[in-house]
């Protein structure tokens, strides 16, 4: 199997799909406990097929200590008591497929939690089954090693495991690429093929359930000592060829920050955020935000940002990976500042028109739908540390708790945003200016318009990709035109047929003597049919 050669296609409803994410212990409380659970998330299906949502990827939601929010898992096949058993997973697969949508669950493979079966076998001095599970010096001390570090003092395990986050996550075996110390191992020595085996049982087991594929975390830590991701991309090749080979319109989704990389390693999508190559951070992080940014965002309503820093990544990326996989842009995540932070209402309807007409695989944080907000200073949670703020739980209207529990007197998992005037999804739906009504529109958009599906072509209008506004083609028929900035600009286009407005907000779109012309004002957008 390894080696095979594929013909790697993307399955078609990934080209038209708007994810949501979904951080389970914040969305919707279902019991009363204070946290929030798969039950929970079956209850609000509905709410996100009015949203127009057609894919999940939720969070891990399995057994766990909960000192990393989950991604330290205890086992993997089993979901976590406090978010419900694998029945209620069974129970949210089915009641999400009738409602056509996609269901992705979080795939952590480079690590466990050190509670882990495996870890604690792994530990004990006489040889097992997973001694090689992990990677273990021969070392019993404390160290750091090739950029990584060993952790000790644990076990009677006279040696060191190397982690690959936290102390407590220690780096499952996946061998070295470039073996070169007596402690690394090839990755085709039996313990790095046994953890690999083990991975794709794990796979199996959901994918078995009725999942539609994984997001996989840290998904470039695998292999260790690899310097140009040879063996990297070997190893999740071998897992597509085998995932082809068994289940129809599955996908993997990466967390790598290379798509270049990550496609050519066979994952579907791989996401330009705030890890890797960067993307995300020059629209959308700066100086005040989590992580900082030395420089100002294009989407900053100063209008001192350059969007031709994200253009080269972007470009670059999207050249190498056009026909053969999707880059994934979020409007946020679990791991850092909401956009929200610094941002009006107003702003983040810029920026949103353009995340959702871009070529790229859209997912929705939670909570981004009505602009909730990062709350600055709340003290760590399971690990969270300055991600804390923006994990609390969603608004969904006025009662106690935001309408996040059953029970009133739940204590939350996290406490909810104390603003009087804290947006919440009831009072957004009420009011067709809102935010909430506007993704809404966006999504209908991106869902039904061929123009806009992610492997659609591109083209930029404006003149300078360094400047406001920006104005770019979608496809045959559709123009979009975005600008963050709080000046008016004017800006004229090539010839075009017929214009007319689809989603308009301060732009105007004029036609004179043959020359088009856009003149767009402050935090203003436009999405124009052209025929
Ligand atoms: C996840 C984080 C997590 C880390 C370690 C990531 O990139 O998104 O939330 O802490 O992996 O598993």
């Amino acid at each position: 199997m390894r080696n095979a050669a594929t013909l790697m296609t993307t399955p078609a409803w990934l080209n038209c799909a708007v994810f949501y994410q979904i951080y389970p212990q914040s969305f919707y409380d279902s019991n009363g406990d204070g946290i929030g659970d798969l039950a929970g998330i079956e209850t609000k299906l509905d709410y996100l097929t009015e949203l127009g949502i057609n894919a999940l990827w939720i969070n891990p939601c399995f057994e766990s200590p909960f000192k990393d929010a989950g991604y330290d898992v205890t086992d993997h096949c089993r979901v976590a008591p406090r978010y419900g058993t694998n029945e209620s997973m069974k129970v949210l697969i089915d009641a999400a497929h009738a409602r056509d949508i996609r269901i992705c669950l979080d795939l952590v493979a480079g690590h466990t939690s050190d509670q882990h079966p495996w870890f604690l076998a792994s530990q004990r001095d006489e040889a097992n089954e997973f001694s090689d599970r992990y990677i273990w010096t021969r070392n019993p001390w404390v160290t750091r090693d090739e950029q990584m570090n060993f952790i000790s003092g644990n076990a009677d395990r006279a040696g060191s495991y190397a982690v690959n986050f936290f102390a407590h996550q220690p780096a499952l075996n996946y061998g070295y690429g470039e073996p070169a110390r007596s402690y690394q191992q090839g990755v085709d020595a039996a313990g790095p093929r046994a953890t690999c085996a083990a991975l794709m049982a794990v796979m199996k087991f959901w994918l078995d359930l009725g999942v539609d594929g994984f997001r996989v975390d840290m998904a470039a830590s695998l292999v260790k000592r690899d310097p140009a991701a040879v063996a990297i991309r070997e190893l999740w090749r071998e897992i597509r060829v085998w995932l082809d080979a068994n289940y129809d319109e599955r996908v993997l989704i990466a967390e790598w920050g290379n798509p270049e990389r990550a496609i050519d390693a066979g994952f579907h999508a791989d996401f330009m955020l705030h890890v890797g190559v960067p993307g995300y951070d020059h629209l959308v992080l700066g100086p005040t935000t989590f992580p900082k940014r030395a420089a100002l965002p294009y989407f900053d309503s100063r209008g001192a940002g350059d969007f031709e820093r994200f253009w080269r990544a972007f470009d670059f990326q999207h050249r190498r990976v056009a026909g053969r996989g999707l880059i994934s842009l979020a409007t946020g995540s679990h791991d850092f500042s909401r956009a929200r932070h610094g941002r009006s209402d107003d702003d983040l309807k810029v920026l949103y028109t353009f995340l959702f007409t871009w070529p790229q695989l859209p997912v929705l944080y939670y909570g981004d739908e009505i602009g909730m907000y990062y709350l600055e200073g709340l003290p760590s949670k399971e690990g969270g540390y300055e991600r804390t703020g923006s994990r609390t739980p969603m608004q969904w209207d006025d009662s106690v708790l935001g309408g996040f529990s059953t029970s009133a007197s739940a204590t939350p998992y996290l406490p909810l945003d104390p603003a009087a005037e804290r947006p919440t999804v009831a009072a957004q739906r009420a009011d067709r200016a809102s935010l909430w009504h506007h993704v809404e529109r966006l999504i209908y958009l991106r869902v039904t318009e061929t123009d806009l599906s992610a492997d659609s072509p591109l083209e930029i209008l404006s003149e300078a990709t360094n400047g406001y506004p920006l104005v770019y083609r979608r496809g045959a028929a559709l123009v979009v035109a975005v600008n963050p900035s709080e000046a008016t600009h004017t800006v004229s286009l090539p010839p075009m047929g017929d214009a007319a407005p689809v989603l308009e907000q301060r732009c105007h779109l004029s036609h004179r003597a043959g020359r088009w012309q856009l003149r767009v004002g402050p935090r203003g957008y436009g999405v124009y049919t052209v025929r």
